[in-house]
């Protein structure tokens, strides 16, 4: 008996890493799955229908079950059918795992038009494209408990200086999963992303990560870390978590905090003049501004 026996889900970016690790995951609890993977370089290019169908293939054999399939998600109308297919192959279709990614890493003033289009078109138009055709069948099918899970990043959510491309689509992301939540609460869907850290190949190129040990050695960092807060959203025991994001890695599982007013100046007259306006916003928003964040560089001395 799993925890999800006779649930359906479709995982992109599930032939390697993370997305993998979640494929397992989710079979080994009883969930039917999808395996998609296009089978691209850590850059986007290639193609190779072998990731997703080594990783179904393992998972059959462990006496689960799964199915291998190698759209490209960035193909809108290619999406629409991987919907169809693994609704009509899984039987059903209640949770929807965004987890395909690339990266094309640069400073901002130098980034080719190409870089910073690629992975938008994969991260942020990849996760729209399923996530619209996903949610277009979830409305036709009431009753169900559906789960949206995407994938975000700390690169984003604190602003990684050498991924602006990939920040920014992480960081919309985030934006397409809360209106989500909003949105399709009503339909049975609950929406909520994920910021992972796990040692892939994704992460074997990061230089200088301070003390972090991303080798296959540090099991702290295995992307079977990640598996246990997303099975749990693919459960219908996360019925109350809806537009949320989760950090999930290094031996953590963080509820990370949504945008609030963290502090604020209000004018009795309803306007500002210049003078006050500089004046209150440091003695009101300095001291709460000043804090670190994990690319902070230690000060020079
Ligand atoms: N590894 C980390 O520490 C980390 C940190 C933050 C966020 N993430 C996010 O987690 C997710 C998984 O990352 P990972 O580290 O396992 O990466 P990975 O490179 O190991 O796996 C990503 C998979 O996505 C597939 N893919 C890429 N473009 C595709 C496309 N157009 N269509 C279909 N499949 C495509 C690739 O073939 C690859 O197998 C990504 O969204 C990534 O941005 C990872």
């Amino acid at each position: 008996m799993g925890v999800l026996d006779g649930r359906t889900a479709l995982v992109t970016g599930a032939g390697r890493g993370i997305g993998a690790a979640i494929a397992e995951g989710l079979a080994a609890e009883g969930a039917i799955v999808m395996v998609s993977d296009a089978g691209v370089a850590v850059d986007g290019s290639g193609h190779d229908t072998g990731p997703a169908e080594t990783v179904a293939t393992a998972i059959n054999e462990r006496g689960g079950k799964a199915f291998p399939d190698c759209t490209d998600i960035t193909d809108f109308a290619a999406c629409a059918d991987l919907i169809n297919r693994a609704a009509s192959t899984l039987g059903g279709f209640d949770i929807m795992v965004n987890a395909a990614g690339i990266l094309r890493d640069g400073m901002v003033f130098k980034m080719p038009e190409q870089d910073w289009d690629s992975v938008i078109a994969v991260h942020l138009k990849g996760t729209f494209n399923l996530t619209r055709h996903a949610s277009a069948w979830w409305r036709e099918n009431r009753g169900g408990q559906y789960r949206l899970i995407n994938f975000t990043s700390m690169s984003g959510l604190q602003g990684a200086p050498s991924q602006p491309n990939y920040a920014a689509a992480k960081m919309g992301i985030v934006g397409l999963t809360f209106s989500c939540a909003n949105a399709l609460k009503g339909y049975g869907v609950r929406s909520n992303a994920i910021a992972p850290i796990a040692g892939t190949r994704m992460t074997q190129g990061i230089k200088g990560g301070g003390s972090m040990d991303y080798s296959a050695a540090n099991q702290r960092l295995s992307p079977a870390n990640v598996v246990p807060p997303v099975v749990y959203l693919a459960s219908e025991q996360s019925d109350w978590l809806n537009r949320r994001v989760i950090f999930a890695g290094n031996g953590r599982i963080s509820l990370m905090s949504n945008p609030v007013v963290e502090r604020e100046i209000v004018s009795s007259s309803g306007t500002w003049d210049i003078p006050t306006a500089f004046a209150e916003i440091e003695t009101s928003f300095k001291e709460a501004v000043l804090y670190p964040n994990i690319f902070d560089k230690p000060s020079a001395s």
